[in-house]
């Protein structure tokens, strides 16, 4: 592990802004390049190493890899379910086109292994709802979910015929407080919190009674890494593992933010969204990822809860003091 070097595409989202400090903290700060379209706007993510990298740029990707001599790469930088709806194309090309780059860079300078997230997305309304198991049918509504099923098909492609250690696990919808989500159809999971604690009412854009797949970030950020260093020979799949923590609908989530938010009203009215969400399964079935390398989750919906309400607000004090 000390001679390993990381790079990070997409590092200021959501989960890279995440996975990144503990990158930093397993592997050393200068050992650790943190990468995106635009530079961190502060935060501790900004205290490390960071440059600018269009995943579309497979030079500018080839250049850093070289300078920083490369071991393994995160590949984190996509768009995601909603926002990939919205110009479509677009998605296609920086989902597809930036991940042949990694894979290229990957290959061609012998990087170690490479990490591709995939998503419950890759799934679809033909797709067993309750339990889905990890080989089923899969026909994807969402231009993310096409870009995601073939992502993975390539990670087998690449492992078959240039011997890339790539490994891939498809999260659920990840909820955490750090960095707002960024475009996902599962993103009301989080909206939610910062309106309870902001004393305001909040209007979902999905049925109450949609059940999604959803996982705290802790949990999303233990996976990914006991998945990157878990031995070689554990790694059975090496397309997509299903990936499961907790799932749930907006009432329900209501319900467990209202035990320490009594006051706490929800509205709604659906939007494109839903239709997303019910191509989607409910529940996963994740047990070729707790049988091949031990994965467990640690958080429940109401541990869950509990520690978004308590961070946010504690995140609210401090942004209050800042203020005064
Ligand atoms: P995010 O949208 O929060 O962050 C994506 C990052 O990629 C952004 O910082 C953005 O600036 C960057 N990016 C976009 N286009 C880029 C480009 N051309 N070049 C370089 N960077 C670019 O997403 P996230 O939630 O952090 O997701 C990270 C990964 O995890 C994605 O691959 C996503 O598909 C996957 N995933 C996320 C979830 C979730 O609920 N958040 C669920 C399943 C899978
Ligand atoms: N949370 C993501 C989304 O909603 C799923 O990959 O797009």
């Amino acid at each position: 592990m000390h001679n390993d070097r990381i790079l990070i595409t997409g590092a200021c989202g959501q989960l890279g802004s995440e996975l990144t400090l503990a990158l930093r903290n397993l592997y050393g700060e200068a050992n650790v390049v943190a990468t995106d379209l635009t530079p961190p706007k502060g935060g501790e993510i900004a205290e490390g190493i960071f440059e600018k990298l269009d995943i579309l740029d497979g030079e500018q990707m080839a250049t850093l890899v070289r300078k920083y001599k490369i071991t393994q790469i995160y590949h984190l930088a996509a768009i995601l379910s909603a926002a990939g709806e919205k110009n479509p194309k677009m998605a296609w090309k920086v989902n597809m086109d930036g991940t042949f780059n990694v894979f290229d860079v990957a290959v061609e300078q012998k990087v170690e292994k490479v990490y591709f997230p995939s998503s419950i997305a890759v799934f679809g309304p033909n797709t067993p709802p309750n339990y889905t198991p990890q080989y089923t049918i899969m026909n994807p509504r969402t231009v993310y979910g096409i870009s995601k099923l073939a992502g993975e098909r390539w990670c087998k492609y690449y492992f078959d015929n240039y011997q890339l250690d790539v490994r891939s696990l498809r999260y659920p919808g990840l909820i955490s407080y750090k960095t707002p989500p960024g475009g996902g159809t599962t993103d009301y999971a989080v909206d939610i919190f910062y309106k309870a604690v902001a004393k305001q009412p909040y209007q979902c854009f999905l049925k109450a009674d949609t059940y999604l797949p959803m996982m705290y970030m802790p949990d999303a950020i233990k996976a990914t890494l006991d998945l990157m260093h878990a031995d070689f020979d554990k790694i059975k799949l090496r397309g997509g593992y299903n990936l499961a923590a907790m799932s749930f609908c907006p009432s329900e989530l209501a319900t467990e933010i209202r035990h320490y938010e009594p006051d706490f009203q929800v509205s709604y009215v659906p939007d494109f969204r839903q239709k997303i969400a019910d191509s989607w399964p409910q529940s996963i079935d994740d047990s070729k990822a707790r049988a091949d390398w031990q994965w467990k989750p640690d958080y429940t919906i109401s541990m869950m809860t509990q520690d978004m309400l308590h961070n946010l607000k504690l995140l609210q004090n401090q942004q209050e003091e800042v203020l005064v």
